[in-house]
């Protein structure tokens, strides 16, 4: 049997053990950095985040709720942000008052990244922080301060561990590159 994401995987660019070490890590530091701070709120961005969040969650030892946020970019694409950006779903928490963690699959453009974050900030939090997962900085075009990143990446087109090749394979506990030639309809 071979396994159903194997004809689109190129090579593995980090194993579960990489990627769980790594949560891990980021876990206790945050931990640490928000040892004095009451409501924490982490916002996960739908639908990437949604595994590097429940992997992460569990490694935070400080009191704090979570929400969810779904955005999608217009004239979607996902190697070709067009920088338009609008909200799906919006949260169910309020945010003002309460020190936000944003978690993110990837940062490719930072066109996604610095709505959500403008958006956020019009709210009145008393802080706004973001971790991501994987960050692309050679794709970027527009500047956004990352506070806490797993892996810094090239510029492959990845998938597995809540990052998807056309809608699927998000739930791989592992982060693969898509093999040359897989057309992607999205
Ligand atoms: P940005 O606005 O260009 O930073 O877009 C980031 C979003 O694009 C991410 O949240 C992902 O949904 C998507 N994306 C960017 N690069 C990849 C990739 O290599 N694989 C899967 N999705 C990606
Ligand atoms: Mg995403």
């Amino acid at each position: 049997m071979t396994a159903a994401y194997e004809p689109y995987l190129q090579e593995i660019l980090l194993d579960e053990q990489q990627l769980q070490r790594r949560v891990a890590e980021l876990g206790r530091q945050i931990t640490a950095d928000y040892q004095q701070v009451d409501k924490l709120l982490l916002i996960c961005i739908l639908k990437g985040g949604v595994m590097f969040l429940t992997d992460l969650m569990r490694h935070i030892d400080v009191p704090h709720e979570i929400d969810f946020l779904a955005v999608s970019a217009y004239g979607h694409g996902v190697r070709d942000s067009t920088g338009n950006v609008r909200i799906v779903m919006d949260l169910t928490e309020q945010v003002e008052g309460k020190h936000l963690l944003i978690v993110e699959d990837i940062i490719d453009t930072g066109h996604t990244l610095k709505f959500v974050m403008n958006m956020l900030r019009a709210r009145n939090p008393a802080s706004v922080k973001l971790c991501t997962m994987l960050d692309k900085p050679s794709r970027r075009e527009i500047e956004i301060g990352v506070d806490y990143a797993g892996f810094e990446i090239e510029n492959k087109f990845v998938f597995g561990y809540g990052l998807d090749l056309d809608g699927r394979f998000r739930n791989l506990p592992f982060i693969g590159v898509v093999k040359p030639g897989v057309v992607l309809n999205e």
